[in-house]
């Protein structure tokens, strides 16, 4: 049996050494490139791959893929807003993904951008920088006199919403689907529309679907307090990035803490060498505001959210492969 793998980065190469040593009858191939029509012919030979990209899987990469034989896709993170399940079904093909390799990097990184931005942590940085050592004008504000409103109670909502209230925010929290132990704690609102009117912070933690895409537009924003915290380390295309300057620029959005972005591709995973030269105007007005915490799609980039990515979907690439059904499978026709 052989597995292929694309994008494979150095940090990930002693799990995936690791992952090898305890499966000796599996050949394991790899690149750092993503999967692409260039590159899909690498896994020739292979009965199963194994990717992790931001970009689209396109339906030209998944053909030559089929063409090739290859019907087992595993995916190392946990979004597959990615795919176009109409490609699988038309190439019979079986996808998993990692769902839980680490709630806690994504929730932490979204409470920590809460902080920065409730203290001013980055208008203090840049002070500093300039050799001010001055208080004015960075008072900050404290977690315990915030309402949080967290949009999406699964894996890493949880566990963000556990953080909030040791940090002594209250938290009120709205999902299609009710969790049992946030329902017991009386967390829900009913509505967006209550969460908007009654949240200091909105922390975002939903998958991106067709359903939605850019529900953060200005009629949202409308509706949300002013002087509003935005924090989304879900998807970009959860928030307009025309709705969001237009905010900012107001007043109404206070600050914002975004790991993803619309059009992220545009700018993430280059060293640009300053946000001078950031090729995407919107971003690069959004990137240069003082009340921004910009950081590059990096949420989960844990050791431990790491290992857990690669020893997981290698392990379920493996039962595809073999026939089973893992608990990780996101995708059949059947
Ligand atoms: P999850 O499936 O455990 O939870 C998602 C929750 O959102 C579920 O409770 C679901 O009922 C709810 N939901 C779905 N659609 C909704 C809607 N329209 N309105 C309200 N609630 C809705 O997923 P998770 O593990 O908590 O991850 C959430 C998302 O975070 C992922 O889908 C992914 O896009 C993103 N993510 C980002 C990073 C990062 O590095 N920035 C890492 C991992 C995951
Ligand atoms: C995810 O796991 O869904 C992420 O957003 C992480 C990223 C490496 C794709």
């Amino acid at each position: 049996m052989k597995i292929f793998a694309y994008g494979i980065r150095e940090d990930e190469k002693t799990s995936l050494e690791n992952w090898e040593q305890a499966n000796p009858n599996v050949e394991v191939g790899y690149t750092d490139k993503t999967l692409t029509p260039e590159t899909a012919d690498l896994a020739n030979g292979a009965s199963g791959v194994v990717t992790l990209q931001t970009t689209p899987y396109d339906r030209e990469s998944l053909e030559k893929l089929n063409n090739l034989g290859i019907k087992n896709i595993s995916i190392r993170n946990v979004g597959y807003d990615n795919f176009d399940f109409n490609d699988l079904k038309d190439f019979d093909m079986k996808l998993s993904n990692v769902p839980v390799y680490s709630p806690n990097a994504i929730a932490e990184h979204a409470v920590l951008m809460v902080g920065r931005l409730l203290r001013r942590i980055p208008e203090v940085d840049k002070k500093f920088d300039n050799g001010d050592f001055t208080w004015a004008p960075t008072i900050g504000k404290e977690y315990r006199e915030q309402t949080v409103g967290v949009i999406g109670t699964g894996h890493i909502g949880r566990v963000a919403i556990q953080m909030l209230q040791g940090f002594g925010a209250k938290v009120i929290a709205y999902d299609v689907y009710h969790n049992d132990s946030i329902e017991k704690q009386g967390l829900y609102v009913d509505t967006l529309d209550e969460l908007y009117a009654q949240s200091d912070v909105i922390t975002l933690h939903v998958p991106l679907t067709s359903d939605n895409a850019y529900m953060i537009d200005d009629n949202a924003i409308a509706k949300m307090k002013d002087g509003v915290y935005l924090i989304n380390c879900a998807r970009g295309e959860l928030i307009s990035n025309d709705a969001l300057i237009r905010g900012l620029d107001s007043g109404k959005i206070a600050g914002a803490g975004l790991d993803v972005l619309d059009h992220e591709n545009n700018v993430f995973g280059k060293n640009w060498g300053s946000i001078e030269k950031l090729p995407d105007p919107i971003i690069k007005n959004i990137a240069e505001r003082e009340n921004v915490i910009l950081t590059p799609h990096n949420a989960f980039y844990t050791e431990t959210a790491v290992r857990n990515m690669i020893e997981v979907s290698f392990d379920s690439n493996k039962d595809l492969i073999e026939g089973k059904i893992p608990d990780t499978l996101v995708f059949s026709k059947k």
